[in-house]
């Protein structure tokens, strides 16, 4: 290869690019020129902090909502905009444990992070000093702690949330009797009350809440339309219209509205022509395709299991909400029974796997039994199927076309039962046939990995 060759792809490149006049307006990392809609949530969360003119400031607010609601961009936004408040943002999300949670908190304060020998408390003692020396330096009384990707947490198992959240509430108190004050803002996707956390630690950080709703089509439309002005010389608002409407329909999610024009305008850009609908449905089978992949190789075994069984409940069985003891009756006839979780644990897969954006789910009641959960699957089956494994999901297409030629749908279901029983029980040792391929050792390092398989 000459330089002239990467003189030829650089020229290639930039005709590509040649469809936008600034393609790092739809860069979802950049901070948004102006906030769209939000009022509210930018009004409650206003409220809380102000309370710090009155010296009652809460030492913990959750934001909590689906990924892509604005949850990060308005937190930084509103505290950014209270001038007597400073700000220490941090995102959690590199952690693994929470003393490297601790020890990001305090490079992000500018210290030096300390050894793991040192401890926990060494850690949160340093925040303490740093935090009341900055204060005293910017002459500010206010400090808004806010800790992104909050969950991260929860997936250390082998130290104890409590303790940390704790410790972070006691330095609240002990900031205070410097007469400064702190507010934890802890952003997740669910509420801080739902996660395990023990009494004191719960009855310390009361219920100051903020929740974001998922996008609907105005407010993504709207969205849409800032970042495209700046992005392009001009465009259609029609194709603007349909990226909302795909949107707003599957997820309410910003950043991906914002990635399905950005990837649509790259597919036209690549074959020189004007943007159309059509580019935009590509970009949009292209992102689950890419997403699912994504979602997939950080999936354990038990995962595979309860995503195989979803897939075939709404594949084969085509129910669309599905209970979750639905769910887990599937799953016992899947899995092998040595490695067959409880209940309890499942629902907590489902929850994880929620989490991802795979599913959703609404609350039902179920009368004198309390509430029960119905998932949803927000991929087709046939996105899903073969992402887990393409040999078992062209067993399972074949096996549909046939139940439906033959109109037996109960005696072939029968059937399925019959062979996902074996797998079950054992008698066949791999899952290929019919099944999903499912690896019988975890090969994951993630934190979805370390957490489940047994
Ligand atoms: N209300 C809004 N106005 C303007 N841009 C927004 C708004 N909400 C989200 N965005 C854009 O969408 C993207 C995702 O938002 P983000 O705050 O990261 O969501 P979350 O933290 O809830 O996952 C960001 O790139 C941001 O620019
Ligand atoms: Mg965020």
């Amino acid at each position: 290869m000459k330089k002239s060759d990467i003189d030829a792809i650089l020229d290639k490149i930039d005709k590509e690019n040649s469809i936008f006049k600034n393609k790092a307006a739809l860069d979802v990392l950049r901070t948004p020129k102006r906030i769209i809609g939000r009022n509210k949530e930018v009004e409650n969360l206003v409220r809380f902090l102000a309370s710090y003119k009155q010296g009652t400031i809460p030492p913990f607010v959750s934001v909590y909502g689906r990924s892509g609601s604005g949850k990060s961009t308005l937190v930084r936004f509103v505290c950014e905009s209270l001038d007597g408040v400073a700000l220490c943002f941090v995102n959690l999300r590199g952690a693994k444990t929470i003393f490297e949670c601790a020890n990001l908190i305090l490079s992000e304060l500018g210290a030096e992070a300390l050894p793991s020998a040192k401890g926990l408390g060494a850690v949160i003692s340093a925040i303490k000093d740093v935090i009341a020396s900055y204060l005293q330096e910017a002459k500010k009384q206010v400090i808004v702690l806010a800790l992104d990707e909050f969950d991260m947490i929860f997936y250390d198992k082998r130290n104890k949330p409590s303790d940390f959240v704790y410790k972070l509430v006691v330095l609240c108190e002990q900031l205070k009797e410097k007469n400064y004050q702190m507010c934890i803002i802890g952003i997740s996707n669910n509420v801080v009350s739902e996660y395990d956390l023990d009494e004191r630690v719960r009855s310390r950080i009361g219920n100051s809440e903020v929740y974001f709703p998922a996008y609907g089509y105005d407010e993504t439309l709207e969205i849409l339309q800032m970042c495209a002005k700046e992005a392009f010389n001009e465009i259609n608002d029609s194709i603007l219209q349909y990226c909302a409407k795909l949107s707003s329909r599957d997820h309410g999610d910003a950043r991906r509205a914002i990635d399905l024009l950005r990837v649509g305008a790259e597919i036209a850009g690549a074959k020189n022509q004007a943007l159309s609908t059509k580019h935009v449905d590509q970009a949009y089978t292209k992102l689950q395709n890419d997403r699912i992949s994504e979602i997939m190789s950080r999936f354990t075994p038990q995962f595979r299991y309860v995503c195989g069984a979803i897939v075939y409940l709404s594949y084969i069985m085509e129910l669309e909400l599905i209970h979750t003891s639905k769910i887990y009756d599937e799953y016992k006839l899947i899995t092998p029974k040595k490695s067959q979780l409880t209940h309890r644990r499942i629902s907590e897969i489902l929850n994880d796997i929620e989490n991802t954006g795979m599913l959703t789910s609404q609350t039902h009641s179920r009368g004198r039994h309390g509430y029960g959960k119905q998932y949803k699957l927000m991929f087709s089956p046939d996105l899903i199927g073969p992402a887990l494994d393409t040999k078992s999901w062209d067993d399972l297409v074949a096996m549909k076309k046939q139940m439906e030629k033959s109109g037996q749908r109960e005696k072939l279901r029968k059937d399925v039962v019959k062979i996902f029983n074996a797998f079950a029980h054992g008698r066949v040792p791999n899952m290929t046939n019919i099944g999903w391929n499912i690896p019988n050792k975890d090969t994951t390092n993630s934190d979805l990995g370390n957490k489940d398989y047994k």
